[in-house]
């Protein structure tokens, strides 16, 4: 049974090196990314899945603005090949979602499958257009939730940088 927990700065070049293995080069051309890019991640929630002393899955989150208002953005998120389909992934996201909730987050997007998702509690943002991302974006996978009830449903507009992090390095997950 994976143990979920957060981060540690030792634990940063693996779960860095999961991510590469899951999503290989092309990660960086995602619209995603250019939300990313120059901005630290949510340190309070960047969590590991530890495995007897191996790291199995990493979930970091992206601090973000929509309309101006103040959200998350969940990813990424990955799992190694080998340790797939046992509920890595979901627990890692059921533990942040609570921590995101505890420390006073309202509302958390991610781009990705419906279908996977929906298991967290993420449903399409509907109707297409209310929110919008910066570059391309196949919008059936523009996903979002609430941890506040009603938040996200109050939110409407371009999905924008939060702010840009002088230290980013330091913040451990630059390139995420
Ligand atoms: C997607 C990923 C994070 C899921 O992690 P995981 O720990 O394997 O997920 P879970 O065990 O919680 O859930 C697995 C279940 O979800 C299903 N599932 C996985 N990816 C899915 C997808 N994209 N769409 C629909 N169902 C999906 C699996 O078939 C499995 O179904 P089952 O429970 O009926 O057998 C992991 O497979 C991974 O790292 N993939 C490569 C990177 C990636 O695609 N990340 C997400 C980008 S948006």
């Amino acid at each position: 049974m994976a143990v979920i927990r957060r981060e540690a700065s030792s634990d940063t070049a693996v779960a860095d090196a999961i991510v590469a293995a899951a999503f290989g080069p092309g990660r960086f051309a995602k619209s995603a990314y250019r939300l990313r890019e120059g901005v630290g991640c949510v340190a309070e929630l960047s969590f590991v899945a530890e495995e007897g002393a191996r790291i199995v899955g990493t979930v970091r989150y992206w601090p973000v603005l929509i309309g101006g208002k103040a959200a998350l953005m969940l990813g990424p998120i990955a799992i190694v090949a080998d340790r797939q389909g046992q509920g890595i992934a979901l627990a890692l996201m059921q533990t942040t979602l609570a921590e995101a909730k505890k420390i006073g987050h309202r509302a958390v997007i991610l781009v990705g499958d419906e279908p996977y998702y929906g298991r967290a509690g993420f449903a399409r943002i509907q109707p297409v257009g209310r929110i919008t991302m910066p570059g391309p974006v196949d919008y059936a996978r523009l996903l979002g939730l609430s941890l506040v009830d009603g938040a996200l449903e109050a939110m409407a507009g371009e999905v924008r940088k939060a702010r840009i992090t002088a230290t980013v390095a330091a913040a451990g997950c630059a390139l995420g």
